[in-house]
């Protein structure tokens, strides 16, 4: 493997080419341990935890898992059209790094959206076979009644599905229902409720798997998933 360089090391994490990455350098921009570095070629033994980049301190993983929560009228795509990207919420070297949404969470939706440039994480948490199990909160037009919370238990039809999809719904309070699915369909939530003849006027993603959404990250907010909830999955 060849030798760990200051360059190398920055271009990995998303500072754009080695070329560009030694400019950085040769400009005076990067600092190691309130050190400006001025050798681009400066080798490293192991990767240093973080580095200062235009007076930026960023951590230098080269595997990202994030959890962010996603508000409303913001697009789970790179090329957005009607809104602003869910991407616009992180650094941008983050998606020279490759990242990437584990599914989608339509515009209207908000909540727990995890992202990764690792595609193996993220086809563990996609793979309808896995069942990663996700949880929704919403708010529904019409009140919840036992024969619809039957009906979706016992599966219903979604238009273009080739099979059944079940729920377990159950309602919190007035109009306020807690519904947990399998798989990650088109607006499966929503079709689901409009199938039994409701409608969802709110949704928010509580939880995919045992992850919750972080109480402490405001919408828009992001953070590091921890190895432990990596692991997790
Ligand atoms: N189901 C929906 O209908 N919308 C989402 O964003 C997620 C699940």
């Amino acid at each position: 493997m060849p030798a760990l360089t200051l360059d190398r090391l920055l271009a990995s994490i998303g500072f754009g080419s080695r070329k560009e990455a030694r400019a950085l350098v040769r400009m005076g921009l990067v600092e190691l341990d309130g050190q400006v570095v001025e050798d681009p070629f400066m080798e490293f033994a192991e990767r240093p935890a973080a580095i200062t980049v235009n007076g930026e301190e960023v951590s230098t993983v080269e595997k990202l898992y994030v959890m962010l929560h996603k508000p409303e009228d913001v697009e789970c795509s790179h090329n957005a059209r009607d809104h602003q990207s869910v991407f616009s919420l992180l650094p941008d070297r983050f998606t020279a790094m490759g990242i990437q949404t584990v599914g989608r969470l339509d515009a209207d939706s908000e909540g727990i959206i995890l992202l990764s440039n690792q595609g193996d994480f993220i086809h563990k948490i996609e793979s309808p076979k896995k069942g990663v199990l996700k949880r929704y909160r919403v708010t529904l037009a019409r009140p919840f009644t036992e024969a619809q919370k039957a009906e979706l238990l016992k599966g219903v039809m979604l238009k273009d599905e080739r099979r059944p999809v079940l729920a377990r719904a159950i309602e919190e309070e007035a109009g306020s229902v807690v519904i947990t699915i399998g798989e990650g369909l088109y607006h499966q939530v929503r079709r689901m409720f409009a199938a039994v003849g409701n409608h969802v006027e709110t949704l928010t993603r509580i939880s995919i798997g045992n992850l919750e959404l972080d109480p402490t990250l405001g919408k828009g907010g992001w953070r590091f998933l921890t190895d432990a909830e990596v692991a997790s999955f």
